[in-house]
């Protein structure tokens, strides 16, 4: 007897696709493409959800989620990062303020650190009584980052499958060394980013947000630098127009110039190298 074959999902539509790419850009001004799945469609509309309702986030959700994880690409079958899974309100309260002190952190019902993890090299190392200096060079804790999103994106992809919505913490890298102890994690490891995850609430009014049109990052055999002001330029004005309609006045090249102007925008990041350093990846 053969497992039975699951019911192939829908196929988008045409009208679907034209809709979903006009809401990515930010213009009707798209080039649809035959090529389209579900889970391109769902890629496609992708947006940081930070407003959760009270649903919980169950056990089989979660490890249908993880194993996604899993499931992605690791370099040179290293596995080279780890998850820590935060539920505990205590404990998300604990690392709110150590992580950007943003609203929705302690809000969310799940928390996920996404962590760069070269200690269980160490430990086979150990074992074997030989060095594991290589653990110690940049290319090694940039294998880990690498690892660590590829991993986190295959999880938002499978939690957005599901109808559950993510956002990613940047803002876990504001205290390295703080965060690493309320997590508990072991010496030559740090936490890449967290990322929230719950079901959006029904009053969440978080829209998809206008991504730069492809000609801005998608070059063909060599780079294409003299596009890039005015499609920059393009981006801008869809970009400050979707906030517009939000009533935010907001202007997105003076936010990338006041952020890149020097290091005020960082809250700690400025020092990650050194933090790094103190937790046993000092990325030489
Ligand atoms: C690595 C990373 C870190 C992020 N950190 C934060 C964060 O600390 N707080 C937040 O509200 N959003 C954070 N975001 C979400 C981005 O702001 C968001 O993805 C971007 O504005 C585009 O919006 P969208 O995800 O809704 O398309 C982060 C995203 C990434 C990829």
């Amino acid at each position: 007897m053969t497992d039975a074959i699951p019911p192939a999902p829908p196929q988008p539509t045409r009208d679907e696709l034209v809709a979903a790419l006009r809401t990515r850009y930010g213009t009707d001004d798209v080039t649809p493409f035959d090529a389209v799945t579900p889970t391109i469609l769902h890629q496609l509309r992708h947006r940081s959800v930070r407003r959760f309702s009270d649903r919980p986030v169950t056990e089989d959700e979660l490890r249908a989620i993880l194993t996604a994880a899993q499931a992605a690409s690791t370099s040179s079958n290293q596995t080279s990062w780890s998850v820590i899974v935060v539920r505990d309100q205590a404990h998300k309260e604990e690392l709110k303020p150590l992580i950007g002190d943003q609203t929705f952190i302690d809000k969310a019902p799940v928390l996920l650190f996404w962590v760069v993890d070269l200690h269980r090299f160490h430990l086979l190392a150990d074992r074997a009584g030989v060095p594991a200096a290589a653990t110690e060079l940049l290319e090694a804790t940039l294998v880990g980052f690498v690892d660590a999103a590829l991993a986190a994106q295959n999880a938002a992809v499978a939690a957005e499958s599901l109808g559950l919505g993510i956002t990613y913490i940047g803002g876990a890298r504001n205290h390295p060394e703080e965060t690493a102890a309320s997590l508990g994690l072991p010496p030559n490891a740090a936490v890449a980013f967290g990322m929230t995850l719950g079901w959006p609430s029904p009053t969440d009014r978080a829209r998809i947000r206008p991504r730069p049109a492809p000609a801005m990052v998608v070059h063909h055999e060599r780079y294409d630098d003299a596009r890039m002001l005015p499609e920059l330029d393009a981006f801008a004005t869809r970009t400050n127009a979707f906030f517009a309609a939000y009533g935010r006045d907001f202007d997105w090249v003076a936010y990338i110039t006041d952020h890149f102007r020097d290091y005020h925008d960082l809250h700690g990041r400025e020092r990650l190298r050194e933090a790094l350093t103190a937790l046993g990846l000092p990325s030489r």
